[in-house]
């Protein structure tokens, strides 16, 4: 890594010059920020799912659940979103070595894509961190304000991109905290795997967000909100199923209305 803004470890909150760093460059860098014992425990349930097929819904696995709202990475949250901001997704996986890049997209949740008006702040985890195999995170600082559908940019693949920032060396329990809107891949790169990757989602309070697509967005929040995830009520904010809408009947709506011309004319 060259640049960007690079935080002291183990915070328990994010100091003014790395909280205005994430507002300038769109990310921030938090070297060593989960204990080992956590990231093992994260890893064997990687590795259990990963052998069982990816049967099990990610939110339901205990570890993954509990990370979602770990006080500490609550706190950088809290930071950056406000109070009362709201989880979003979970994802996880293993990359073995000779896994694909993922080409340059930005991860904003909007339907359609046309302001940024309101924080959707992603942590990206990396439980053994990062040692420039198998896949490097790539992002573009200052990108973040770019308002566009997640891969509109794809067509440059995983090509190298002006002032881009290329992260792949970071110890274990390394979190890169980022702006969703912000311009990123994973560049593949050779050698030998296994890396671990796990991602959680959080959205700022005040509009309504689309809704997780890929489970059922009211089982998942019921299943945090039964299985202890807001650690006695301290977090029941992030829980909050009225600050979303169904993503999945939007988009179909949205692509009804927007076959031809111009939006507007249809909106009224
Ligand atoms: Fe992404």
């Amino acid at each position: 890594m060259t640049t960007g803004a690079v935080a002291a470890a183990r915070h328990d909150h994010l100091p003014t010059a790395q909280l205005e760093a994430f507002h300038r460059d769109g990310f921030v860098v938090l070297p060593d920020f989960f204990a080992q014992d956590l990231m093992r425990d994260l890893v064997r349930e990687i590795d259990e799912l990963e052998a069982g097929g990816r049967a099990t819904p990610i939110y339901a696995l205990p570890t993954h659940g509990m990370l979602t709202s770990h006080p500490d990475l609550m706190a950088v949250m809290e930071a950056i979103l406000g109070a009362d901001f709201l989880f979003h997704h979970i994802h996880t996986y293993r990359h073995d070595t000779g896994a694909p890049g993922v080409n340059w997209h930005n991860d904003y949740e909007q339907v359609p894509q046309t302001n940024r008006s309101h924080l959707n702040v992603i942590a990206l985890i990396y439980p053994q961190g990062l040692s420039g195999a198998v896949g490097d995170l790539a992002v573009v600082p200052g990108t973040q304000g770019i308002v566009s559908d997640w891969y509109q940019l794809s067509c440059f693949g995983t090509e190298t991109m002006p002032g881009e920032v290329v992260i792949d060396r970071l110890p274990p329990g390394s979190v890169v905290v980022a702006h969703t809107g912000l311009l990123h891949c994973r560049r593949a790169k050779p050698g030998a795997g296994p890396r671990y990757f796990t991602d959680t989602s959080y959205c700022q309070r005040g509009i309504l967000w689309p809704s997780w697509s890929e489970d059922d967005w009211r089982v998942m929040l019921r299943h945090c909100r039964d299985h202890g995830y807001d650690r006695g009520g301290r977090y029941r904010h992030l829980y909050d199923e009225s600050q979303f809408f169904d993503q999945n009947s939007a988009r179909a709506r949205i692509a009804s209305l927007n076959e031809s011309g111009s939006l507007y004319p249809r909106i009224g």
